[in-house]
């Protein structure tokens, strides 16, 4: 089978990280999160992969070429401007001649794959979403199911008490590829707006998936960005993956406690505290006395002596100053300086 993911998103959410970085290539425990999620799907024996984009495919292509070296055949197909979820997948249709499947190019799951097949193929679905629950559906797709599983309702983005169900479209469809006839070509057209609304009123059958149970996040939100990575760090879920620099490491007069990440080439300077769970990418420098909760740091940021960092996010290159306080929920961009002794903390705000 093959899979489409759409990665075509501008990431306006993730700001600034994605200023430099493309939402798809953002590093979770220090490598991109593409490369996590074309992993899940080699493990289910997914080699051939469409990347649908509407920006220029330079970082993506950069990095994993025409897959080989990661064991795939992938497949880069661009919009000129944005079509939107379902106009990208249309975009495509030469590559779509048998049942595929959409992934949301944001959405980190070890859903399992292999059950949607075959509960697909039973029910003679033209389409299946997956299902999960969350708290608040409110930032989603709800939809409402039949006992059997059969979509009656499909509304994307409900207004607080709108939804009847916390169980939400997860960004994953199989589809048939006599679906992509109901999408029209070269125009902006969404899954969520008007393709299922338009499916349902038709008839066609459009079946949700609630089985999974797995991990399910979509990364799109400075929170869930450090939460997806907590989770892996905690073993809330599983990577496939081999994350680098994960598990005991010494360095002569700084204090590790719990589940911590350090790439290569960094240097971590003696008092320094680092608490988990944490992640440092490769080639950072940290100065003596330094305090690190719950961060994440790209690589070659900079910490100053004495300075403190909170549940936070610091970019490529940034320069964090002496005896500096970023508090929880702060992100610096890349290439930034704060100036020694600068506090910033919006979680108190
Ligand atoms: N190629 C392409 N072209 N990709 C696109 C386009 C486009 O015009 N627009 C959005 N995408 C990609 C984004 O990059 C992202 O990976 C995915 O489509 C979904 O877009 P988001 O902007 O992240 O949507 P959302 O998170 O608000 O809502 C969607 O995902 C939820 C699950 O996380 C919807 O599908 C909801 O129904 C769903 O519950
Ligand atoms: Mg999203």
């Amino acid at each position: 089978m093959k899979a489409l993911l759409l990665v075509g998103g501008e990431g306006t959410r993730l700001r600034p990280l994605t200023c430099n970085t493309v939402k798809a290539m953002v590093p979770i425990l220090n490598r991109p999160f593409l490369e996590h999620m074309v992993s899940y799907l080699r493990n289910y024996g997914i080699t051939d992969i469409i990347l649908t984009l509407c920006y220029l495919p330079d970082q993506l292509e950069a990095f994993f070429g025409d897959g080989t070296s990661f064991g795939l055949n992938l497949v880069y197909v661009m919009e000129e401007s944005p079509l939107g979820t379902a106009g990208a997948v249309k975009n495509a249709q030469q590559y779509l001649d048998d049942t595929f499947l959409v992934f949301n190019g944001d959405i980190f799951t070890d859903i399992d794959l292999q059950a949607m097949l075959a509960y697909h193929r039973n029910r003679q679905a033209k389409a299946t979403i997956a299902l999960t629950p969350v708290l608040d559906p409110s930032a989603y797709g709800v939809l409402e199911t039949e006992p059997d599983g059969r979509v009656v309702r499909f509304v994307e983005k409900p207004k607080p008490g709108e939804a009847k169900t916390n169980l939400i479209n997860a960004g994953i469809y199989i589809l048939e590829p006599d679906i992509l006839d109901w999408i029209p070509q070269n125009r902006p057209y969404m899954f969520e707006h008007h393709l299922y609304p338009h499916l349902l009123k038709d008839g066609i059958p459009v079946y949700g998936y609630a089985g999974s149970g797995g991990y399910w996040i979509d990364i799109g939100t400075h929170d869930k960005y450090r939460q997806v990575q907590y989770d892996l760090l905690e073993g809330r879920c599983t990577a496939v993956l081999n994350i680098p620099g994960k598990g005991p490491a010494v360095y002569p007069g700084v204090t590790i406690e719990g589940e911590v990440t350090i790439g290569d080439g960094c240097r971590i300077g003696a008092g320094t505290r680092i608490a988990g769970p944490s992640a440092i990418s490769e080639n950072c420098i940290i100065e003596d006395g330094a305090s690190i909760t719950a961060s994440f740091l790209w690589p070659q940021a900079r910490l100053g002596k004495n300075a403190i960092l909170n549940k936070c996010v610091i970019g490529r290159e940034s320069v964090i100053g002496d005896r500096a306080v970023i508090g929880e929920g702060a992100v610096i961009g890349d290439h930034t300086s704060i100036e020694p002794g600068t506090q910033i903390a919006p979680g108190s705000r």
